[in-house]
């Protein structure tokens, strides 16, 4: 029997910690900067949650079983079920709009592939109570502002925009039936990952007839002047007008470079009622980083609290291949600050004593607890990646006395040791503290 760890299950090591941490710490800093305040919620839910509004495709995928006391419980697949029952619960008590985030780890029984696994964390970013085009600019304008805080350019990453709602009038006006809109927009959402034969099969089997059809799979290279011209002439120049004001917003907020409209984009959950968007990698490569959108009755139908929302979920998966493979690996160069060494002449309490005082001072320390040759302490100094080695009883020290030594390029300098503690100060640290509510 394997004791690995389960399929699609990861493992972190320090180094692979290191990255989960350094995508966190950008998330909560962007976050904060958006005026997101952060919640949580529990792991573990009522079935029910999901199977009444998720659909059907993430409800295949539950991690669900009977506890002992009979209920029947899922492992979260997502967020968003959570917060809307978290939120209607208490929703006169909120300050409007709600903008909460939240980083859940989240599970899915997937057929594993590049960049899913069946457990992943997720940045949730939600505004609740906002029903004008302003806050899907916001929303899309943090996303966007979290890939160039982690180093990323309209070159790296594009932002693929689109709305329901004109989409779903769109192939109205190109003769798609009504009754089969809910499973066109399924065929849509799978269009870019199958073959246009078997995109096509699926849509002569719906009853949508050739004209129609072609329209449907040319839907992901339509351009904005082509599809506004269509809607304005089908008599929904409203929508065109509020989704225009939308793609100004976000080139107000700066976040313009990355969009291009795109109405294939659907999204897979069926609560979505209105613009929605995916953040891809610019080449096409990998899966989505990113995807949200409107959800404006999900609250209603859950808590009976009548409220917009929107929000989306950005994966630390692909983010962190994406990171990788343009070699934005800064969180890479972390070590500690001082080893405390001995010489021949000293003791190991004495280390002991150097590194209490150092790390009240707020600096990352470490000393042999072995008990080693200097050479070798040294050696251990530099594998632990620490900047200075303070050798305490190095021979010829005076009393009071030490010698440090940079570890880059092995320059040394005899100090008074008292007061060379005593100038150590905290250094700089690249980790915002977490956004408190
Ligand atoms: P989603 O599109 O299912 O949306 O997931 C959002 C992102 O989470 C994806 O773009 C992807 O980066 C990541 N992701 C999803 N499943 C996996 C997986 N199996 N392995 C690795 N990464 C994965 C939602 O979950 C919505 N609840 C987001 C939302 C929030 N909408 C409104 N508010």
């Amino acid at each position: 029997m394997s004791l690995g760890a389960l399929p699609g299950f990861r493992d972190f090591y320090p180094a692979d910690l290191a990255e989960r941490a350094h995508i966190f710490a950008t998330w909560r800093d962007v976050a904060r900067r958006y005026g997101f305040v952060e919640y949580d919620g529990p792991p573990l839910e009522p079935l029910d949650l999901y199977t009444r509004k998720s659909g059907d495709e993430i409800v295949g995928q539950l991690y669900n079983f009977t506890d002992k006391g009979g209920r029947d419980v899922a492992l979260r697949p997502e967020m968003t079920p959570t917060l809307a029952r978290m939120v209607a619960a208490r929703a006169n008590a909120q300050r409007k709009p709600v903008r909460w985030f939240s980083i859940p780890q989240l599970f899915r029984y997937e057929r594993q592939q590049r960049g899913r696994l069946r457990e992943h964390f997720q940045l949730n970013l939600d505004i609740i109570g906002e029903s004008g085009v302003t806050a899907d600019a916001e929303l899309l304008a943090a996303a966007v502002d979290i890939m160039r805080a982690f180093g990323l350019g309209p070159a790296d990453v594009v932002a693929r925009v689109s709305d329901r709602r004109l989409l779903q009038a769109y192939l109205a006006a190109a003769g798609v039936p009504e009754p089969a809109l809910p499973a066109v927009f399924a065929v849509i959402d799978k269009i870019d990952r199958q073959p246009a034969t078997v995109s096509a099969e699926k849509l002569d089997a719906l009853g949508v007839g050739p004209g129609a059809r072609d329209a449907v799979l040319a839907i992901g290279s339509a351009t904005w002047a082509a599809i506004s011209a269509v809607l304005a002439g089908a008599g929904h120049a409203g929508l065109v007008a509020d989704f225009e004001r939308y793609l100004r917003a976000l080139d107000a907020l700066g976040a313009g470079a990355f969009v291009r409209v795109d109405l294939s984009v659907v999204r897979g959950l069926a609560y979505y009622t209105g613009i929605v968007f995916e953040l891809f990698d610019a080449k096409g490569e990998l899966r989505a980083i990113c995807g949200g959108g409107r959800y404006d009755t999900l609250l209603k139908s859950l808590g009976g609290v009548d409220l917009p929302a929107l929000g989306f979920g950005m994966g630390d998966v692909v983010l962190g291949e994406l990171l990788r493979s343009r070699g934005l690996t800064t969180w890479q160069s972390s070590g500690i600050d001082v080893w405390v060494a001995i010489g021949d002449a000293g003791d190991v309490t004495d280390a002991m004593r150097v590194a209490a005082r150092l790390r009240a001072r707020g600096r990352s320390v470490e000393y042999s607890l072995g008990g080693q040759k200097l050479a070798r302490q040294l050696k251990a100094a530099n594998a632990a990646g620490a900047r200075e080695a303070v050798i305490l009883g190095a021979p010829g020290a005076a009393s009071g006395e030490a010698v440090v030594r940079r570890l880059d390029d092995g320059t040394e300098q005899r100090v008074r040791l008292d007061a060379w503690i005593g100038d150590a100060t905290p250094p700089a640290s690249n980790h915002q503290p977490p956004a408190t509510t």
